[in-house]
């Protein structure tokens, strides 16, 4: 199900592949950066280990020569484990999304977990990426640990490459997601006094090549890098080329209203982009992030890309349905929701059934299946998911707005819209995870069985485990809504299994 998008993008990096480095290790590898990186080092020879917190079929499928390794970065013992035997480590990760307040510890307990593990293990080299900013002044909370981590790792003794991005323009990547979603919604656009701040994005491909190069590149250990694209833009001057790449025309007019807190809501609500994101990378707006230093261009000579050549490739990933890794691929709004069907204690607490016998093959039925969400909406009365939605979205929950990775394949872990896939075994079940807000924990599985020879049983089941009153609730206000949605689905998802 996976499907191979991994696009190789360090082909006229001008560093040579390494011989002589032993395994590395990439910390962070289910991430939006970390996913792109692995690809990119199996390319060119290295023996790779992935560190992931989470146990899955997916990560030996996308990448089946590289060895994994199960550690959460805050357990120090399993960090001494993922770091056994490692010659260089990239550090990829960030606890952002476990909410505003709880981040900057769970970043410098990992970091430090990280740094000691790495020295006891005699790991020779960590690269890290972080973000540009100005220590001097006062950063945002998320930049703010960024720093702390860059300075918690400066201060060990393994030698650490450090590079500093600002926005990061990829397919699949956030702020590049949200900047495309408000570009193509609002026709009129108000522009706060800190829409004249500046930054250096730089393209997705350019990271990699950084990461890759600098690993490559003895000399670069020890050292700190900038690493941007070739403008400097104000935040005004990306909505302004974003629009002229999709050629749409806007009007832009100044705002008095310059509340952060106001527009990173406004848009939450727009893009597919949750509350909690938004805020954490617009928190830093009124801030420049450009590159105080070139270094790295010398050192690593390859062609840069522009904004807008980094935002028109990855429209083209998009457009060919072919997004490698996504910003919400490490989205956990909240560990507990986390809980797999197989693990809860005893049977849901509430199911509900429906199912139809049909002549159409498996293979058939289950390809429907795999479309749902996201663009391709919900077979029948996507309305009404949408409006569930945007009541999620109210309530400052993910929403239906998240969409898809890819509009035709599925992998475990892929978001389809308020869900998450749980389990896929091809041709026969697809079990999604509800992430929207719900008084308890709730599952939706669409099965596909062989009843004899030449027919098929489609079935949809609704799995909803709760324990208080209000989950109770919850679950008959929308008890007659199953009949009707659940029915016509998959009346719908046979119809269009051809
Ligand atoms: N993306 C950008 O636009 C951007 C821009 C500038 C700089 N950067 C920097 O690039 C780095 C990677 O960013 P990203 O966008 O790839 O992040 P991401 O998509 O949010 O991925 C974060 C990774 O960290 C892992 N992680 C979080 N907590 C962990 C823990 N306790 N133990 C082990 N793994 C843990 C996550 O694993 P799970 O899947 O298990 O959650 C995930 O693989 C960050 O340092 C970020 O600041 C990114």
């Amino acid at each position: 199900m996976a499907g191979n998008t991994d696009e190789l993008l360090c082909e006229d990096l001008p560093t040579n592949p390494r011989a002589d480095m032993g395994t590395v290790l990439v910390a962070g590898a289910t991430g939006y950066i970390g996913g792109r990186l692995v690809p990119e080092l199996i390319a060119r020879g290295y023996k790779v280990r992935i560190m992931v917190r989470a146990e899955s079929p997916v990560h030996a499928e996308r990448w089946p020569e590289a060895e994994m390794v199960v550690a959460d970065a805050l357990v120090k013992d399993e960090v001494d484990t993922a770091l056994e035997g490692i010659d260089t480590a990239y550090y990829l990760i960030h606890s952002m999304l476990i909410g505003l307040h709880k981040f900057e510890d769970a970043d410098t307990l990992a970091a430090r977990n990280f740094r000691m593990a790495a020295e006891e293990c005699n790991v020779q080299r960590i690269i890290y990426l972080g973000g540009l900013g100005d220590a001097q002044t006062t950063l945002s909370t998320h930049l703010a640990s960024r720093a702390m981590v860059a300075e918690e790792f400066s201060q060990g003794t393994v030698p650490t490459t450090i590079l500093r991005a600002a926005i990061i323009i990829g397919s699949g990547s956030a702020s590049y997601e949200m900047i495309n979603h408000l570009v193509r919604r609002i026709p009129v656009f108000p522009v706060p006094s800190w829409a004249k701040t500046k930054c250096q994005p730089i393209g997705l491909r350019d990271v990699i090549k950084s990461l890759v190069g600098v690993m490559e590149l003895p000399e670069t250990a020890g050292r700190t890098f900038d690493i941007g694209g070739t403008d400097i833009l104000t935040y005004e001057d990306m909505l302004k080329l974003h629009s002229e790449v999709l050629g749409k025309k806007k009007i832009f007019m100044p705002s008095p209203v310059s509340s952060i807190s106001f527009y990173s809501y406004i848009t939450s609500l727009l893009t597919p982009v949750p509350a909690a994101i938004t805020w954490c990378l617009m928190e830093s707006v009124t801030h420049d992030v450009i590159c105080h230093e070139d270094d790295i261009i010398d050192l690593i000579p390859f062609r840069r890309i522009s904004c807008k050549e980094a935002l028109v490739l990855a429209l083209s990933r998009e457009d060919q349905d072919s997004v490698a890794t996504r910003w919400s691929d490490s989205y956990p709004p909240d560990y507990e929701l986390a809980i797999k069907l197989s693990e809860i204690e005893g049977p849901p607490t509430y199911t509900s059934s429906y199912s139809l016998i049909t002549d159409k093959t498996s293979e058939k039925l289950f390809k429907s299946i795999t479309h749902i969400g996201g663009r391709n909406g919900w077979f029948h009365s996507t309305f009404l998911w949408r409006i569930r939605g945007a009541i999620d979205r109210l309530l400052r929950g993910v929403g239906t707005t998240r969409g898809r990775r890819s509009a035709s394949r599925l992998r475990v872990n892929d978001v389809v819209d308020f869900w998450r896939v749980e389990e896929i075994r091809q041709n026969e079940q697809l079990l999604l995870r509800a992430e929207m807000k719900v008084p308890g924990y709730a599952w939706l599985e669409f099965r596909v069985d062989t009843v004899s020879g030449d027919k098929s049983r489609l079935s949809v089941n609704a799995y909803y485990k709760t324990k208080g009153f209000w989950g109770r609730t919850y679950w008959y206000i929308f008890l007659p809504f199953h009949h009707f949605i659940f029915d016509n689905l998959i009346k719908q998802i046979e119809r269009s299994s051809r």
